[in-house]
């Protein structure tokens, strides 16, 4: 298959892992679903994989027991699939891989963005499918780390300077082969290594992840604080 047939052919699917419960966050509900700049966190994750017209499907995974948004359909106006999530984030993409199973090819692109990444630039998510789209097996958006790094105690001491040349933090979307990425997470999970995002199954799968900078602003809800930052950035993103 030519480079053209292959770009013709393959197609991208979205993954959502949603099913996180939001422990560091002092919140009665899971942060996907706290309200940020009059819709849901969860809501403005999905909205720039909505708006991408190359995105075929989404999967959307969620925990078993969710009480908070079992209705989902109003949330995307593409072919939608809820999978459940398992106790690790790594648990919950993988599960919504298999919910694409007979559906996706092994070539097919998955595009893996956390629910709880409200800020995400669509022109970042044009760039990471373009720049990737060619690519023999994928990679993710990543911003290079510009402050001074320090390695510290438990109590706070700080033990050393890290050289910070050539470290990058790692963001969603990752975008990776279907059949490469599942194949990769049953690996690393069948090790017993906990992996926190798709490239790290990947990189230990064995194979070249790309960097593709993105913006510094396309941040994740971790603790309270942030989703004030979060509606500071949406605000400025216009979108
Ligand atoms: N996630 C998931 N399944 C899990 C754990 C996390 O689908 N078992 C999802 C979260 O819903 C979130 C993304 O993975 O969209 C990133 O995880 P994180 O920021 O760690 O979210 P939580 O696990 O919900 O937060 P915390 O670690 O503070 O409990
Ligand atoms: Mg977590």
């Amino acid at each position: 298959m030519t480079a053209d047939q292959d770009r013709l052919s393959v197609r991208f699917w979205a993954v959502v892992p949603a099913a996180g419960r939001g422990s560091r966050m002092a919140e009665a509900m899971p942060k996907q679903y706290l309200p940020l700049a009059g819709v849901s966190v969860l809501h403005r994750a999905l909205a720039p994989l909505e708006a991408e017209p190359r995105i075929a499907g989404i999967v959307l995974v969620v925990a078993p027991d969710d009480p908070f948004g079992n209705d989902y359909r109003p949330l995307t106006s593409k072919s939608l699939i809820v999978a459940h999530g398992g106790a690790q984030r790594c648990d919950s993409v993988g599960n919504g891989l298999r919910a694409l199973e007979g559906e996706a090819d092994e070539q097919d692109w998955v595009i893996v963005h956390d629910a709880a990444r409200p800020c995400l630039h669509r022109d970042d998510l044009t760039g990471l499918i373009d720049t990737l789209c060619s690519h023999p097996c994928g990679g993710l958006l990543a911003a290079p780390v510009h402050d001074t790094l320090k390695r510290a105690s438990s109590g706070g001491a700080v033990l050393e300077t890290v050289d910070r040349a050539g470290l990058w933090r790692a963001l969603t979307p990752q975008m990776f082969r279907y059949g490469l990425l599942r194949d990769a997470l049953a690996m690393t999970k069948a090790a017993g290594r906990d992996v926190t995002d798709e490239a790290a199954a990947m990189e230990l799968a064995g194979h070249a992840v790309q960097l593709v900078e993105g913006r510094p602003d396309n941040i994740k809800v971790t603790r309270s604080a942030d989703l004030e930052q979060a509606e500071h950035i949406i605000a400025a993103l216009g979108q």
